[in-house]
């Protein structure tokens, strides 16, 4: 259990580099043991996400070396293709390895995968696209059981362009005989450095970035290096840091395309924004103004995961902002939180206005998931006094030393850690304590 505390009002001047991107990442684990090959893979951020991931592999064989953000990853031995529970519950990524293992080793034992409770989140795209490509799928339970003799190239039409959906086909595309077509794909960034690395790696494949992509076997290379692209929804958080408490910071190791549609709403806000090959600069005054109406939508549209930070971003922005949330219908968990700040927000399904207010003060918040921490981080940063967040994990699954980060720039963050359990027995001292009182009365 971590508490951030985060004392509001300071402007954020300095540069500050893009970490390496997570989303881009984590896809590329579960990739590094579809070949009995060696990668080298830089630019990894150091996150709890990335160490389940590592996890995973060391636990199906292969052998991982850290070091200052590189991994050297030897898939040459798979030594299992069953991932136990506590690992799969870690994180959502975790299910991108089902189509990993079922090309390395024709079989996938595995459970539902953890992750941010942002709603539903079903996995029918992906089961679906794996079974095209002929795997014989049950489930039990929350349990997994995949299997194919052989895979065999398909066309495979997504309904929704999944992200996850797509990766997983991708990678048991690459064992399958024949071509296989995956249309209606996702778009993101994630799914062009997966591309690279796989064509890195000898896979035949093209189209990701459009909406179809077609494998057509591999060449298997025996090993690769390859450098993760940054993290557009750290850089879209920082930008948005920088936005609400006012200043001038400059991102490097940046790159503006993939969080264009972020930046030009910070624009819109009143921002003024430059940027030039990898460099992002953001200056502003602080008194920003509401944009018109901002609608998530799958990439290359306003990303969900910026969502509630550029909504943390305008909670004293002059006038009224309407966000709509189009991908995940449990995307306002922040919501109630920031209230508590003193914002005006009210959220009918998947639409929320925003009337922006003078002041916030600031309150003790619970992060309810990962963005919606972060979030509540950039709130406290313009909040008066000072904002603590409770939080269970979330952040640091996907912010690398994000407090130092803000410190250099000029703000004011400390994290106090508590070991695990601590938290809780202070609660139930406290509460145990009440009780005592409440007998004594
Ligand atoms: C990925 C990102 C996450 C981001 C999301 C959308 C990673 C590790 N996570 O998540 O940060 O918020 O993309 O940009 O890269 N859906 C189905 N059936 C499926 C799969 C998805 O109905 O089989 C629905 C989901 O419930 C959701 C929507 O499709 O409503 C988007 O999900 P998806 O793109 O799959 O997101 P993730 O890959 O889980």
């Amino acid at each position: 259990m971590d508490i951030w505390h985060v004392r509001g009002g300071n402007r954020l001047f300095g540069s500050c580099r893009v970490q390496g991107s997570k989303n881009a990442s984590l896809p590329l684990l579960a990739a590094s043991m579809v070949f009995p090959a060696r990668s080298v893979i830089r630019n990894v951020p150091r996150l709890r996400d990335v160490d389940a991931a590592v996890a995973i592999l060391s636990h199906l064989g292969c052998r991982v070396e850290a070091e200052e953000g590189e991994l050297y990853i030897d898939a040459r031995s798979v030594t299992g293709a069953e991932i136990p529970h506590a690992l799969m519950a870690e994180m959502r990524s975790s299910v991108i390895f089902m189509g990993a293992l079922l090309a390395r080793c024709g079989e996938a034992r595995l459970s539902l995968p953890g992750g941010c409770q942002l709603g539903k989140r079903p996995i029918d795209l992906h089961l679906s696209a794996l079974r095209a490509m002929g795997a014989e799928i049950s489930q039990e339970g929350s349990n997994i059981f995949c299997r194919a003799a052989k895979l065999h190239g398909a066309e495979i039409e997504l309904r929704f362009p999944s992200v996850g959906a797509t990766e997983n086909a991708m990678l048991a595309a690459c064992a399958a005989e024949g071509r296989t077509t995956i249309r209606g794909a996702a778009r993101e960034p994630e799914i062009v450095s997966l591309q690279q690395y796989l064509a890195s790696l000898g896979v035949h494949i093209t189209g990701a970035g459009g909406d179809t992509i077609v494998i057509c076997g591999a060449s298997p290379r025996e090993s690769t290096d390859f450098t993760v692209p940054s993290d557009r929804i750290v850089a879209s958080t920082l930008a948005c840091a920088c936005a609400a408490a006012g200043g001038r910071i400059i991102l490097t190791g940046a790159d503006p395309e993939h969080f264009l549609t972020v930046l030009h709403f910070l624009n819109e806000a009143g921002c003024d924004i430059i940027h030039f090959n990898d460099i992002v600069e953001i200056s502003s005054n602080g008194e920003l103004h509401a944009p018109k109406r901002i609608v998530t939508a799958p990439y290359p549209g306003f990303p969900t995961d910026a969502q509630p930070i550029l909504m943390a971003a305008l909670l004293r922005a002059q006038g009224t902002t309407h966000i709509t949330e189009t991908i995940f219908e449990n995307r306002f968990r922040q919501v109630s939180e920031l209230r508590r700040l003193g914002t005006d927000i009210r959220v009918e399904g998947t639409e929320a206005r925003l009337r922006g207010v003078k002041e916030l003060h600031g309150e003790t918040l619970t992060a309810p998931d990962l963005r919606g921490g972060a979030a509540m981080i950039v709130a406290g940063l313009t909040a008066r006094g000072e904002t603590r967040v409770i939080d269970a994990g979330h952040i640091t699954r996907g912010y690398e030393s994000f407090d130092d980060r803000l410190c250099a720039l000029g703000a004011e963050v400390w994290i106090e850690h508590k070991g695990k359990g601590t938290y809780e027995n202070a609660i139930e001292q406290d509460q145990s304590a009440a009780g005592k009182q409440a007998r004594r009365v």
